[in-house]
Order: structure tokens, then sequence, then C-alpha cells
């Protein structure tokens, strides 16, 4: 049995594309439908009950694009709206905290992790749940970094501006002890190269993508929704506003090429 329809991911704007490069990674033959909200970006900033109403939107958006699973993939989106979004769509849906949360356990070896997120993510407490459901005595050290996807969207990845940004959120999580450090936002693995040349090497990084690759790949195997195995998967971009700097992102810093971008106008459903 085998099913071609694609697997489909959401984030508010650039930062989902680096779970899509995993997916895509592990699992060449599946067709992906990514959606990012550029027209509301950043979400991390916005109240709960603003971000779980843009979720439901932007996910019934991607349910119309006929998908057979739902990879949120934005941690703000996550951490406020996947019970949610649970309860509400009709295909599986799958986070990113619970990934990046056990890959974090998997690494630390002082049992001291850092968590780095969008100030909705963090205010959440969702990684300590998520973090302490695996091993409740972790120490945790969170910290808000609402400049960072600004920068990340602007595509200042490899800039000193970005690095004082990068060393003042950082220094006090280093002080405190931590051995790894969580990217807790889908934007910030675009950052890798300058948050490890800050961290240098006594701090490991982890984000969710890879484990959530692989939580989708074990979802589509047990319930028998994997593509074709002849199929070469295809990747269909759209968005809610205009791409600005998002193809020269995608090409330069993920080396995903997207030859185009559909617009989309978000669907207003009635309330639930
Ligand atoms: N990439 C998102 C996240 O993982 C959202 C960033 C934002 O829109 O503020 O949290």
């Amino acid at each position: 049995m085998s099913d071609p329809r694609p697997i489909g991911v959401f984030d508010s704007g650039i930062g989902g594309l680096t779970v899509v490069k995993a997916l895509h990674e592990l699992l060449p033959n599946e067709n992906i439908f990514y959606l990012g909200d550029t027209a509301r970006v950043p979400y991390g900033g916005k109240s709960a009950v603003t971000v779980e109403r843009y979720s439901l939107e932007m996910t019934d958006m991607l349910a119309d694009e006929d998908v057979k699973i739902i990879v949120i993939a934005c941690n703000t989106a996550s951490s406020l709206a996947l019970p949610k979004l649970e309860k509400t769509l009709s295909v599986p849906v799958i986070g990113v905290i619970k990934p990046g949360a056990e890959a974090a356990i998997a690494v630390t070896r002082n049992r001291h992790v850092g968590v780095i997120g969008t100030r909705a993510t963090i205010k959440s407490s969702a990684y300590e749940r998520a973090l302490r459901s695996f091993e409740p005595k972790i120490n945790i050290s969170a910290r808000a970094c609402p400049l960072l996807v600004p920068l990340i969207e602007e595509g200042w990845l490899d800039d000193d501006l970005t690095d004082r940004v990068i060393a003042r959120y950082l220094t006090p999580l280093v002080a405190e002890g931590i051995d790894t450090l969580v990217l807790g936002c889908t934007h910030y693995p675009l950052l890798n190269g300058a948050i490890a040349r800050f961290l240098g090497d006594k701090v490991k990084l982890v984000d969710s993508a890879g484990n959530c690759a692989r939580a989708v790949e074990e979802l589509l195997n047990r319930q028998l929704l994997r593509a074709p195995a002849e199929n070469s998967g295809v990747l269909e971009v759209a968005l809610t506003d205009a791409p600005d700097s998002f193809l020269r992102v995608a090409r330069e810093a993920l080396k995903l090429e997207i030859d185009q971008v559909q617009l989309r106008e978000v669907l207003h459903p009635s309330p639930r």
C-alpha cells in the first residue's frame, strides 16, 4: 500500500524549511506542500489565542491541499496550538517540541540543557514540560530571543550585528553551565554557524528537524502512508505574502531550489 499525497508542512515564514530539508533528505520520495504565513510572520510575539487562530487557519488551508499528514514546523505554533490541532484536524499532526526535547536528552552529559525560542514558546514552558517528561530532574535554562527571527527573515545570517545579538542572548546561558542548547525555533538552524562559533565546542547544539523527520517516517510507516518507492519527491511552496528574501535564503543557506512560489490568501474559517 502506498499514498502519493503530499506531506503538509507549515511555519510562520522561512524557518520550517529547515524541517523540509531534513524531511527531504530522509524521505526523498515524499511530495511536500509547504505553507509559510509570511503575511503575519513573526508569530513569536503574539498571544496564545492569536497563534492558535493563525495555526487553525494555516492547517485548514493545508487540509484543502489534500495532504496526508501535517507537520507543524514551528515551535511557537507547536507550543500553543498542537492540542487543539490534534483535536480538530482529520489527518495526523506532528509538532516539533517533543522531537527537539528528545534530541537534547540524548546529547546532554551534565544534565543541564539550555533552550532558546520565541517569547511565546519560552513563556508557554512547552520545552520544560517535554524535557521533564523524559527526565524529571533535568536542569533547564530557558531564554527568549525575539530579535533572531527578524534577522533571519532578513537574511542576515553572517553579519556582525547578528553575532552581537547572539552573544548578548547566549552569554547568561553559558555562564549558568549548560552543555547542550536546544534551538527551539525552526528559524534558528539557519544561524547554526554563527551560534556554534560563539559557543565553541563546549556546548552542543540540537534542533528538532532530524528527529521530527524520523517521527514523520515512523508515522507514515505505521499508518501505511508512504509514497510509492519510485516517486521522486516534489516540493511545492505557497506563501501568504510576497516572497522577498525567502527564495534567496532558501537557496543560499539551505541549498533548496524552489522554482515557483504560489500566493495564497488566508482563509478565515468559522470559529470552533
Ligand atoms: N519558526 C517559528 C518557531 O519555530 C516561528 C518564529 C516566529 O514566527 O516568531 O517558533
